[in-house]
């Protein structure tokens, strides 16, 4: 896990007690989205697990291994005392206090939807914080993951579509959940140059999407021809990737390949679909024939990638880098709107109703 996710994520995590695994499977699910969850049963002794944020009982407490381990739980953590919710089953008040004495922060019954159990958690363990910005900074570590694989196989060798299949969900929900804005957050928060900027494309590319009406199918498809769009940057020296300020003609040379490159990764890893190949060949074509690597004009440019180039430039114009101001968000749509040879207008003016909350 690179050192960024690793810092973000070790104190997310919330472990759920249960004697019963399959009866908590979906609590534990309802977890998963806002957190890092683990999942152990009465006979854990707390010494092996590292820091944790909170603890869900989903036990009978009336048991003694029960009893025992919310004891363990509670001697462990009686200097910085855990969140722990105790689920009740049955009992009334009596289970209320029986949880109460046993370490019990919050009780809850057990008949509660996880869902309303995962709010209530939250409120405990992150009381300035809301479920959806939980979703949002999950997601974009679950998507983070995703590109930091996908960047270190193709350096080498194949890249698996399937692998890459797993990162469009995330992004996807982000946006629905939480809008373009709050994904831009997380996203600023990701210290890699690249994967930040696929991972901005990506959700570009779903608010832009969404606001279009396309359908799921087609988001979807969007959405992964995003996260692989630079693939080819995997096989550009690190020095002309990351330099700091602009690149001399032949360092831009360099950079231009990563389109091909790209391509060809993709095409020899196979599994891959047409419109994924072609936004990731094409992206930086422009429909005057200016762009690269084939010098493509309009008729030649298919609307995904169109669409994908739009947010791949409006991407690059609002990143932020040490060594230069961050663009505003009306700057670069107005950088846009003046492109009116190199890019659709129409689409244009599409996008910027798209991504205009964005401040
Ligand atoms: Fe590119
Ligand atoms: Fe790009």
């Amino acid at each position: 896990m690179p050192p960024e996710q690793a810092k973000r994520g070790e104190h997310s995590v919330i472990v759920v007690v249960s004697d019963r695994p399959d009866r908590s499977q979906p609590l534990v699910d309802a977890v998963r989205a806002v957190a890092e969850c683990r999942v152990v049963g009465t006979e854990e002794t707390w010494d092996r697990i590292g820091p944790l944020r909170g603890v869900i009982a989903d036990i009978t407490l009336s048991r003694p291994e029960a009893k025992r381990c919310l004891r363990l739980l509670t001697s462990r953590s009686a200097r910085a005392r855990t969140p722990l919710i105790c689920l009740t089953r049955g009992g009334g008040q009596s289970g209320f206090t029986e949880a109460r004495n046993l370490g019990a922060t919050l009780c809850l019954s057990a008949l509660a939807e996880p869902r309303m159990v995962v709010g209530s958690l939250v409120r405990e363990v992150w009381p300035d914080k809301s479920v959806a910005d939980l979703v949002v900074t999950r997601e974009t570590q679950r998507a983070g993951t995703l590109m930091t694989n996908l960047f270190a196989s193709a350096q080498t060798g194949a890249v698996d579509m399937s692998n890459v299949e797993q990162g469009v969900a995330p992004v996807l929900d982000a946006i629905h959940e939480g809008g373009l804005s709050r994904w831009l957050d997380e996203v600023w928060a990701h210290d890699d140059v690249t994967f930040q900027h696929c991972l901005l494309v990506s959700g570009v590319v779903a608010a832009f999407a969404q606001s279009l009406g396309l359908s799921a199918a087609d988001r979807q498809l969007m959405t992964r021809a995003a996260l692989v769009h630079d693939v080819g940057k995997s096989r550009i020296p690190h020095a002309i990737l990351n330099k700091p300020g602009r690149l001399d003609d032949d360092e831009r040379a360099v950079m231009q390949t990563h389109a091909p490159i790209g391509h060809e990764i993709l095409s020899a890893s196979g599994g891959c679909d047409a419109v994924t190949l072609a936004v990731t060949r094409h992206h930086h074509e422009m429909l005057d024939g200016s762009g690269y690597p084939d010098k493509l004009c309009a008729s030649e440019i298919g609307d995904p990638v169109r669409l994908l180039t739009i947010c791949d430039i409006y991407a690059a114009l609002i990143e932020r880098r040490p060594y230069k101001a961050p663009m505003s968000n009306r700057d670069a749509l107005s950088i846009l709107s003046g492109m009116e040879a190199k890019l659709e207008g129409g689409l244009v003016q599409a996008f910027g109703r798209a991504v205009q909350a964005v401040p």
